[in-house]
């Protein structure tokens, strides 16, 4: 620790010294401006929230689509409920760079070009989020950033691009720290502020170096749009939202402002029940995880949207303090997760993973609760709460005594209790 704040201040000296703009290309320079700069960092406070194209059209997006689904990021109260990131996924550019070099937006999806996009975005009020990744090409094949990424970083700036998201197929050997702290340099090379979405999948433990690095990143491989059974997609299998609920377990730890664990893009309304979508959002407001909704925002329930939208349990995901629930397992396949709030309230969220209903009826003192990575221990003899159900958006009582309440398949019941 001491060696890199050593190095930043470095840093800050030599590129004062060297009068070094914020625009310098200089192979050699940028690195260091980028470590000087991470000390003040501040894009991410509480976890991103926003909306992605891929979950629902992976490549198959253009202007109009586009411009539409903004349109309805504000009438369906998305921009309102605190979703502010507005992010193309992979498949928006020509199969070749040009004779330059630069990356070029698709003509035919974007004939009016990448800037009047990202304008109309902004114009909306909301940030404007791009894709691409690390290696030679893109997973779906378009031109990848390795060997271009100051070039690329420049362009993306030039577009008023405020959120990178950046992936990992055809890399090879690269070196995953090496890869994204290049890509990190280049995009604070640029002078502007720009979220850093690390998608590496978790391969390289992304949880113990990319703080600093990036704001969020991505700690499994793909979500699928179902609760509990992976997707096998050929050579690799998309992963159902249990189980990747299982892979945040060991690592909560890790998570916290400006660098986010993050389990991956939202399935909420794109085909699970009622349940499982309050379940799997519920449970990732719980881990304080970033929320990109992955839906067509044009074609959203009255359900779906209430989910989405549920201001009371997306202030459980922003609460300031970034703490990810912890886990305590309870008989008949039910999960307590337990996540403390700022000024001593706590979330709780009972899961029920079983494919029956259950009848919960658990003694609050028997809960005592002891979380070892905060030390914020809660014991229910000794301080009483008063509960809110999030969902029913009722009070449900307090803490002293018992809890009583049957929980249908594949559902929640999530509580904030407020010390009283
Ligand atoms: C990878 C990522 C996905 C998506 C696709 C695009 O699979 O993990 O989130 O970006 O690439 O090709």
């Amino acid at each position: 620790m001491k060696s890199y704040l050593l190095s930043g201040l470095a840093a800050l000296l030599l590129s004062g010294l060297t009068g070094l703009s914020a625009n310098a290309q200089d192979a050699a320079a940028p690195v260091a401006v980028a470590k000087a700069k991470l000390q003040t960092g501040n894009l991410a406070p509480t976890p991103p929230m926003g909306w992605n194209t891929w979950n629902t059209f992976q490549t198959r997006i253009d202007e109009p689509l586009l411009k539409g689904m903004v349109d309805a990021y504000v009438s369906s109260g998305m921009r309102d409920a605190g979703y502010k990131y507005f992010v193309l996924d992979d498949g928006w550019m020509t199969m070749e760079r040009d004779a330059s070099g630069n990356l070029v937006a698709d003509p035919k999806k974007f004939p009016n070009g990448m800037k009047a996009l990202a304008d109309y975005v902004h114009s909306k009020g909301l940030k404007f989020g791009i894709y691409n990744c690390a290696g030679w090409k893109t997973c779906a094949g378009y031109p990848g950033s390795r060997g271009h990424e100051y070039q690329d970083a420049l362009l993306y700036a030039s577009w008023g691009v405020d959120f990178l998201k950046y992936d990992w197929c055809n890399t090879d050997s690269l070196n995953a720290r090496e890869a994204y702290i290049t890509m990190s340099a280049a995009l604070k090379a640029t002078g502007r502020p720009i979220v850093f979405s690390l998608c590496e999948w978790g391969n390289h433990k992304p949880w113990q170096w990319a703080g600093g690095v990036g704001e969020l990143y991505r700690t499994t491989g793909d979500i699928t749009a179902n609760f509990d059974k992976d997707k096998h997609m050929g050579t690799w299998s998309a992963l159902s939202v249990m189980h990747i609920l299982d892979q945040q377990v060991n690592i909560r730890q890790f998570n916290g402002p400006n660098h986010w664990n993050d389990p991956d893009m939202l399935e909420v309304g794109n085909g699970m029940s009622y349940s499982e979508d309050k379940a799997h959002f519920s449970m990732w407001c719980m881990l304080s995880a970033p929320l990109a909704a992955g839906n067509d925002l044009r074609k959203m329930s009255d359900q779906t949207k209430s989910i989405l939208t549920n201001k009371e349990v997306i202030a459980i995901d922003q609460d300031e303090l970034g703490i990810a629930a912890y886990k305590k397992a309870l008989p008949d396949s039910i999960e307590v997760w337990v996540k403390p709030l700022k000024n001593n309230d706590v979330a709780v969220c009972f899961l029920n993973r079983s494919a029956k209903s259950q009848k919960l009826d658990i003694k609050w003192a028997d809960l005592n609760l002891e979380d070892k990575t905060t030390g914020l221990n809660i014991s229910f003899n000794t301080r009483q709460y008063a509960a809110r159900d999030l969902w029913t958006k009722t009070a449900t009582g307090t803490t002293k005594g018992s809890f009583k309440q049957e929980i249908p398949m594949h559902d929640v019941v999530m509580l904030r209790l407020t010390a009283k």
